[in-house]
């Protein structure tokens, strides 16, 4: 126990959304391989109505983005404010009702997605009952989070916190706006809103679930976990700051890009075009900040697999970010849009950047939460390839999936006549969504070693308490 502080650090809560963490990804990344399964072979629906893609496609999406993602940003914003604040978490029965709470939604979400029950609103189909339930563990989570903060015993605060409060605020306002709703039953609902304006809110808060879920939050992780593991300051604090302004002002804006050539007036899908074009610069800002932290220590990555889970996420993140203005240019979309381009880029986005870096997090947290060694190092390694060659397998193949589609749907005859039928786009695909599956089955295998991985390391006695640092440590 420090000599000057009787406070002990709630690590706890961050083993038990740690280990769910990996139980999620594996179950969500299980059901994707499914799906992708099905794509190849659509027999495995089996004529069940629940297993079928339409229904099971949801369950996929809510699985790794928010009980996978979700437990992974609970986890380290946990355990980032607690260590960077000098203090134990605030209010830890609140703390614990978020976990159970959590649970409880990924639960339901898990029973009523198959049976199709979905207020059919992408990333926010689950119906009112579990929409308020989200919305009271929303508030209790920000409510611990900026506690904690509050009573810290530093005067600072650093810089991955404004990044976590900046998506756990903007969560809650995305979700309670987007899902307001009038219920006509228990499982059934139906948006306030109608027409064009209901297309605009979905994708102001889909795109933003993008920036603030997928992005903000993770870029909390990477600002806290990379130079801990490269045992390196930031390479520019003060880049990390004006990142954080430039980013969070800019994504608020760019939502319309995902609704080029809809009703959607003309101009709002301009302002859409541009403010994506120029989240290129923040977003680069912020890949440069996180990758530039090894500069004078490059020759770790040679033998630290956790630091090249890290440093390869920022990496897919920078790619990713290139990618996304491109495909916001309406004359690329035009293209892309319905393609399997789409789905590429959201996996590069996924697999590459959320994936990765929770999976470095996650490597870097366990032997510290239970205060001993991991249990293979070398297994790490292995994964940190089979991830690598899984994601590239999937992208190109998506890549040229999609091209290929957006291609010939377009494809005309002298006199205006289509060149291909639609089926005949979809039997051209069959290769593609073949190597897709393989690359996601690879991608799930390397989870099932951590599992393994981490189940050994866990498994090997008592874990320990780490008491809080004074503010002079
Ligand atoms: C500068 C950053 C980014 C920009 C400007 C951007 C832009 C875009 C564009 C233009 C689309 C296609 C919209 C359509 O045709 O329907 C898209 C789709 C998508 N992007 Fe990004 N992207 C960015 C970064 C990311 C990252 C880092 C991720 C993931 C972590 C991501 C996840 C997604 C998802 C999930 C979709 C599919 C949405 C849907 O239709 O369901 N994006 N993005
Ligand atoms: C083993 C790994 C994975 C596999 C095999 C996989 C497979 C799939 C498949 C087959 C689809 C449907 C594509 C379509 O409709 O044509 C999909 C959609 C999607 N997946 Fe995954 N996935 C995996 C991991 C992940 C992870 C880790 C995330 C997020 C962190 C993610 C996020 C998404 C999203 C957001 C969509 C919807 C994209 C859109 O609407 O444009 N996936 N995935």
């Amino acid at each position: 126990m420090n000599a000057t502080s009787s406070e002990v650090y709630n690590y706890k809560i961050v083993r038990q959304f740690s280990l769910v963490t990996i139980l999620w990804g594996i179950v969500g990344m299980l059901v994707g391989v499914l799906i992708a399964a099905q794509m190849v072979w659509p027999a495995l629906n089996f004529d069940t109505p629940w297993l079928t893609f339409g229904r099971l496609r949801p369950l996929h999406t809510n699985a790794v983005v928010f009980a996978f993602g979700g437990s992974a940003l609970f986890a380290t914003s946990y355990y980032v404010v607690q260590r960077t604040c000098h203090t134990a978490l605030a209010l830890p029965a609140l703390a614990s009702f978020t976990f159970w709470g959590w649970q409880l939604i990924i639960v339901s979400a898990a029973i009523t997605l198959p049976l199709g029950i979905t207020s059919s609103k992408e990333y926010a189909e689950l119906e009112w009952p579990i929409d308020i339930l989200i919305a009271v563990v929303w508030v209790s989570y920000a409510i611990v989070f900026f506690g904690t903060i509050v009573k810290r015993r530093v005067k600072h605060i650093y810089v991955a916190n404004w990044f976590f409060g900046a998506f756990i605020l903007t969560v809650a306002i995305l979700h309670i706006f987007n899902n307001l709703a009038i219920p006509v039953g228990m499982f059934k609902s139906y948006s306030v809103y109608s027409g064009v304006q209901d297309a605009m809110i979905q994708w102001w808060y889909g795109h933003n679930a993008v920036g603030f879920f997928l992005t903000a939050g993770f870029l909390g992780i990477m600002y806290y976990f990379i130079p801990k593991q490269a045992n390196r300051p930031i390479y520019s604090y003060r880049l990390s700051v004006v990142h954080f302004w430039a980013l969070i002002f800019t994504y608020i804006w760019a939502g319309p890009h995902h609704l080029h050539y809809t009703a959607l007036p003309d101009w709002a899908q301009s302002i859409g075009m541009v403010f994506s074009l120029v989240l290129l610069a923040p977003s680069w800002g912020g890949m440069i900040n996180g990758i530039m932290t090894l500069s004078g220590a490059w020759h770790k990555l040679r033998t630290d697999p956790i630091l090249k889970f890290l440093i390869v996420s920022v990496s897919f993140y920078g790619m990713s970010t290139f990618e996304g203005p491109m495909m916001s240019i309406k004359t690329v979309n035009a293209l892309s849009h319905y393609t399997d381009w789409t789905i590429g880029h959201v996996h590069s986005g996924a697999l590459g950047w959320v994936g990765m870096v929770s999976i470095g997090a996650l490597y870097y947290l366990i032997p510290r939460l239970y205060d001993r060694e991991i249990y293979s190092v070398r297994l790490i390694e292995l994964h940190f390839w089979m991830s690598t060659i899984g994601i590239v397998l999937y992208i190109t193949a998506m890549w040229i999936a999609g091209v290929m589609q957006g291609l010939m749907w377009r494809a005309v005859n002298e006199d205006g006549t289509l060149i291909y039928s639609f089926v005949e786009a979809v039997d051209a695909m069959q290769p593609y969504y073949f190597v897709r599956f393989l690359g996601g089955a690879i991608y799930l295998a390397g989870m099932l070693l951590m599992a393994y991985n981490v189940a050994k390391t866990v498994g090997a006695g008592k874990p320990a308490s780490a008491p809080v640092l004074s503010p002079a440590h």
